[in-house]
């Protein structure tokens, strides 16, 4: 069977780790992981784009080779990836010689047949942008800032034809309703094709741009940037081998929706189509996290770095909050003030109380053993239907990609737990000696420790710490798939739990006093 192949885009090399490439990682990584969960082998890539002229620029800066300065990079991002528990299988570098080496090939194969020709080339260049401009690019008659200093050119270069196929494109993007997700993102895409796409130049000289894959038929050029970088979602799993099959075609793409279009939703497919490789099946287009409605940049100083938070309050607590406030599609913008009322709120005095209170009770009461239920009245049914729903509900929610509903959901059932439990109130239940206080108490206890069970399950794609943690403090051992731990049963009876556990202590704040 195929796997399910899922990658993101892969980072560029210069710049640090931020809270845009973090979301996109955690984003694929609970997409991956839920998948898994249903019962997919997934197959998962990320990686780091390293050529170009920035890289070039700030290695010389240093005094080091660009190779070294992505050595240091690769480090950076990937330590990322491990801080915040993303289970990728593989990690492409479009330095390493199994990706040039495809890249190298696909150049050949298209020169060859005759799809990519030499050309002389006058015009504007951004070398910020390392992009040639047109006239239309100008807004109200002037270069926009992005740009830099943009400078007329004369120069020979290697030009794909993309237009070619521009025909082929509309009517695939038009025929194939899920390849961009969401589907308004599809209108940008028909809206940009509404005009002649022009040829791309795919080289750049060597005496400009020296870090880059030199193009195999004339090694005074290197290849452009985004001709390389696309080009790792097949290098990555042995484009050319026997092994290809086994992952292609991706069923995700996971991107940001600034490079939708056109790389892409425009180049990628054209490259692939003009090599007779079937497309990928979908592109998932994220949008923004924004600070105070602007873009994060470092001319903005609104950076936020993730790894600050992820050292405060741990992996799961900002992959939650990340996949609870992001409408998968829209921008959201990011405050600290609202993480930390989703942390004390949702994780700390839901979640993490019902935890703490339960381990504490049925220890105190029943020295630790998870005693059988022994009545069923009205407000376990209506705990074990609002289960049922949650359950439904947030797994439909996940399969559609809507998250940040399918953990409303859920939190919302672990409000009803807590609910449930101020219903019965156990501590009351403890003091009565009689049978049927005595009968309502491991009720109660059970009825809490079995729904807790299947929240656990349900929160396990985007907090798959937390919930590994709290299943084996139920004594639940691990969870390989969602099938069969969903359902209500009797299966922690008798368990011996862990002793109580604070998942989500109070956070200090700045000017307490840590010991207090
Ligand atoms: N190197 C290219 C991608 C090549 S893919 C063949 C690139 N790199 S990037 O480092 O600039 O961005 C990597 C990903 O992070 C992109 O998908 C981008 O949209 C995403 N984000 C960068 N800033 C972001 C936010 N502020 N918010 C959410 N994601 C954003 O583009």
């Amino acid at each position: 069977m195929k796997n399910f192949y899922i990658t993101t885009a892969i980072d560029y090399a210069n710049g640090s780790p931020h809270l845009g490439h973090a979301y996109e990682k955690v984003l694929t990584d609970v997409i991956a992981r839920y998948k898994k969960l249903t019962g997919h082998k997934v197959h998962f890539l990320t990686g780091l784009d390293e050529h170009g002229q920035k890289v070039q620029q700030s290695a010389k800066a240093a005094g080091i080779e660009p190779v070294k300065l992505c050595d240091e990079q690769a480090e950076k991002f990937l330590g990322m990836c491990k801080l915040l528990n993303v289970s990728n299988d593989d990690y492409i570098r479009t330095s390493q010689p199994r990706h040039i080496k495809v890249v190298r090939q696909i150049l050949q194969r298209l020169f060859d047949e005759g799809q990519i020709y030499k050309a002389e080339y006058k015009g504007f260049y951004s070398a910020r942008q390392e992009q040639f401009l047109q006239e239309k690019d100008k807004v109200d008659g002037a270069w926009p800032e992005i740009f830099g200093t943009v400078t007329e050119i004369t120069e020979s270069n290697y030009f794909f034809k993309l237009s070619r196929h521009q025909d082929w494109l509309v009517d695939y993007i038009k025929s194939h309703e899920d390849f961009i997700f969401p589907r308004f993102r599809a209108k940008q895409v028909l809206e940009f094709l509404k005009e002649p796409l022009n040829d791309l130049c795919i080289s750049r000289p060597k005496d400009r741009l020296e870090w880059g894959i030199p193009l195999p038929f004339d090694e005074n050029y290197v290849t452009y940037v985004w001709f390389d970088a696309l080009v790792n979602y097949i290098s990555a799993v042995g484009y050319g081998t026997e092994d290809f099959e086994k992952n292609w075609p991706a069923d995700y793409h996971v991107i940001g929706k600034d490079i939708l279009v056109p790389p892409h939703s425009v180049y990628w497919p054209i490259m692939l189509h003009a090599i007779g490789c079937p497309l990928p099946k979908s592109l998932l287009v994220h949008g923004w996290w924004l600070s105070k409605g602007e873009k994060m940049s470092k001319s903005l100083g609104n950076i936020v770095n993730p790894l600050d938070l992820v050292e405060r309050f741990g992996a799961d607590p900002f992959r939650y909050f990340l996949m609870r406030e992001m409408n998968v599609g829209q921008d959201s913008d990011f405050s600290f003030d609202l993480f930390l009322s989703r942390y004390t709120s949702d994780l700390g005095n839901d979640l993490g109380n019902l935890l703490s209170r339960l381990l504490n009770m049925v220890h105190k009461y029943r020295g630790g053993v998870l005693p059988a239920p022994k009545v069923d009245e009205d407000f376990e049914k209506s705990l074990r239907a609002s289960a049922l729903e949650a359950v439904k509900e947030t797994l439909a929610l996940y399969e559609g990609m809507q998250f940040h509903l399918g953990l409303d959901k859920t939190f919302g059932f672990i409000r009803n737990i807590n609910k449930y439990a101020e219903q019965r109130a156990p501590w009351k239940l403890a003091k009565g000696e009689d049978k049927n206080s005595q009968d309502l108490l491991d009720t109660a206890l059970f009825h809490m420790a079995e729904a807790l069970r299947i929240a656990s399950v349900l929160i396990a794609p985007i907090m798959p710490s937390v919930s590994e943690r709290i299943l084996n403090l139920l004594g639940h051992s691990g969870l390989e798939v969602f099938e069969g731990n969903t359902l209500w049963d009797n299966r922690l009876e008798g368990k011996l739990l862990g002793e109580k556990e604070i998942l989500f202590p109070r956070p200090v704040m700045e000017g307490e006093d840590a010991k207090k």
